[in-house]
This record gives C-alpha cells, structure tokens and sequence, in this order.
C-alpha cells in the first residue's frame, strides 16, 4: 500500500506516527517549503513526541512541486485556507481507485477536494486529538483523542485497511457513516474555544470565566441551527458540556487559532464561524468572523 500526507505539520507528523507504528514502513510526506524538506531530511524523519517519549518516524520528505508517483491513500493534513494549493499536487498522484482522506477543522476545506477532484474518492474526517508543532520537524501529541473517517456512503477495502493499520499504531481510529455529525459537532468546539481564545490571546480556560459562557452559549444556537439545516441534530446543552469538558481539561492550552493570531498567521475562522455565519446568516458568529479579520489584518489589536 502506497501513502502519502500531504502536510506534515501537527496532525500530519502524528498520522505519520500511527501509521509507522501500524506496519507501514514507506511513509512520503509533501510539504509547501523546501525548509521543511531539509529539515526533515536532516532529521532522517520526523521526530514525535509522546508522553514525554521521542520516537524518531522514518519518512520522505518531498515538495509539494515534485511528485512521486501514484498513490493508494492519501492524508490531506494542510490547514482549510492551504487545500486550494494542494490540488495541482492532488491530480498527479492520484487515480481512480486512490482513496483521499481529509483531515481539517470546519467546513470548506475537505469540501473543495470532494468538489474539484472527486466526490468517489473523498473520505471525510474529524481529528479529535491535539497536536503542536515544536519545530519543522518535531510534533508533539498533547491530548489524546478519536480520528473519524468516514463517508456518508459506500465504504472502501483501503479505508478499512488504513483505519486498521493506525489503530494497530495507537491511534483510536473509527471508521463511521455518520462522519458529518462528528464534523459537527468539532466544529462546534471549535467555534466556541478558537475565536474566544483568539481574540482574549488567552489560553482555553478562558472559555469557563461567565462572559466566555454566555458567549458560547450564543455561538452554539447558531450552530446548531446551522446543523440542523445541514440535516444534522446537534443537542445545544450537550455540546455545551462537550465545550466546558474540553476547555476544562485542556486549560492551560493555546488553541490553533490563538497561536496563529499569537504568531501573525492566518486563521481557519472562515472554515469555522465564517461557515456558520454563512448559513445562518448575521449574528454572533459573524460578528467574530469580522472581529478575527479585523485582528488578522492588524488593524484591531
Ligand atoms: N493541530 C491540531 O491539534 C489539530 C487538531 C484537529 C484538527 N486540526 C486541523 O488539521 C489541519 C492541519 O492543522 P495542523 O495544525 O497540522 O497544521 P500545520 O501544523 O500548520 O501543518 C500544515 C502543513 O501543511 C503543509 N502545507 C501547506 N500547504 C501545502 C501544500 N500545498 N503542499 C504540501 N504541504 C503543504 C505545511 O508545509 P510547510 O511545513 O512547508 O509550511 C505544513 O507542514 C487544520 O485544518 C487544523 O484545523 C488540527
């Protein structure tokens, strides 16, 4: 079985981990820069670190502008706003029985490959661990957690098989028909802890203090309207609790949208709150979209 992870970033270099564990030796890894290969290349992989444990993971770094050939599976692990440059990349290692596994947070990103390469061949996924990049080519898995792949029909031998090999490497790897719940329902912590904790540069547990409550609880009626128009139910005091028990145990955490503010990166809110606001139109969640571009551009500090 030939595999390729498009993105060797966070969740990247820990799919790389499960996957190294699981039995597959032949790992090649895409990556937007040449530093990221060099540094990779250097390193002879990417090294993992796990419950304080560094575990060296054997992979082959290439640039996203020179292919390697066909494959059988493919992790798309790039941030949304980066899965448009994927695409050239996308179309030359692929063909009609490759199966194309996409890993982001939010709508629109995993959706662009459905639509511009192939709604046959597009497995959509829910990651429900958290990982930081320490460096180029060092990863650190800081809470464990679920990986959902899945489509909403018709399953593929090579999906089983990848999902069985990760969970041989570790990895709490479930295959499920209903993955645009638990995309959902992500999307709705997401929307919650990333902006929140965006705007206040502040770590998770901002989340808990009163006005972080209040406004959770505003983000998510719109959220779960916003489900429910996507023939999804989600239960707005469920997922409430889901939020409290996540900032709760990861308080003392940056989330990625807060790094990214921290570091002058760009954001996924328009994968997250801006989808929202999209469907639902004006309200709380578009609101924060505004107020994430605003910081984005500098012009709110
Ligand atoms: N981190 C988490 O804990 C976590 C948890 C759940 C879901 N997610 C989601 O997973 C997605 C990835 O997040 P992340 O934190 O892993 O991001 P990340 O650490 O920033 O990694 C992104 C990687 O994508 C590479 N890349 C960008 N454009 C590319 C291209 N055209 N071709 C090849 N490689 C390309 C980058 O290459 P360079 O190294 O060259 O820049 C980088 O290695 C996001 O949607 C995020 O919301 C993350």
């Amino acid at each position: 079985m030939r595999v390729a992870i498009i993105g060797g970033g966070a969740v990247g270099g820990i799919i790389a981990y499960y996957l190294y564990r699981g039995g597959i030796n032949d790992i090649d890894v895409y990556y937007a820069s040449t530093a990221s290969v060099e540094a990779v290349r250097r390193n002879k992989g990417i090294t993992v670190i796990i419950d304080n444990n560094k575990y060296l993971v054997p992979v082959t770094p290439y640039s996203s502008l020179t292919p390697n050939g066909i494959y059988d599976i493919v992790f798309n692990c790039v941030k949304s706003h980066q899965v448009k440059t994927t695409i050239n990349l996308l179309k030359k290692i692929i063909d009609s029985k490759t199966v194309i596994i996409m890993l982001q947070n939010g709508f629109g990103g995993q959706e662009l490959v459905y639509e511009k390469i192939s709604s046959e061949r597009t497995v959509f996924g829910a990651v429900y661990f958290g990982a930081y990049r320490l460096d180029r080519h060092i990863v650190e898995l800081r809470g464990p957690g679920p990986l959902f792949i899945g489509r909403e029909k018709g399953l593929y031998p090579d999906m089983l098989e990848i999902a069985t090999r990760l969970k041989r490497g570790g990895c709490d790897a479930r295959v499920t028909s209903k993955i645009m719940f638990y995309r959902w329902l992500k999307l709705g912590v997401n929307s919650v802890i990333n902006p929140l904790t965006a705007i206040a540069r502040a770590p998770n547990r901002i989340v808990l203090t009163p006005e972080g409550l209040a406004l959770a609880s505003r983000i998510l009626d719109e959220v779960v309207l916003a489900a429910e128009k996507h023939g999804v139910s989600l239960d707005k005091n469920r997922l409430l609790r889901l939020v409290k028990r996540i900032a709760e145990s990861t308080r003392e955490n940056y989330s990625s949208m807060a790094q990214d503010i921290l570091a002058g990166r760009r954001t996924e809110i328009d994968y997250i709150n801006g989808y929202v606001a999209e469907i639902v139109g004006d309200g709380v969640n578009r609101t924060i979209t505004y107020v994430i571009h605003l910081i984005e551009a500098g012009v709110l500090s």
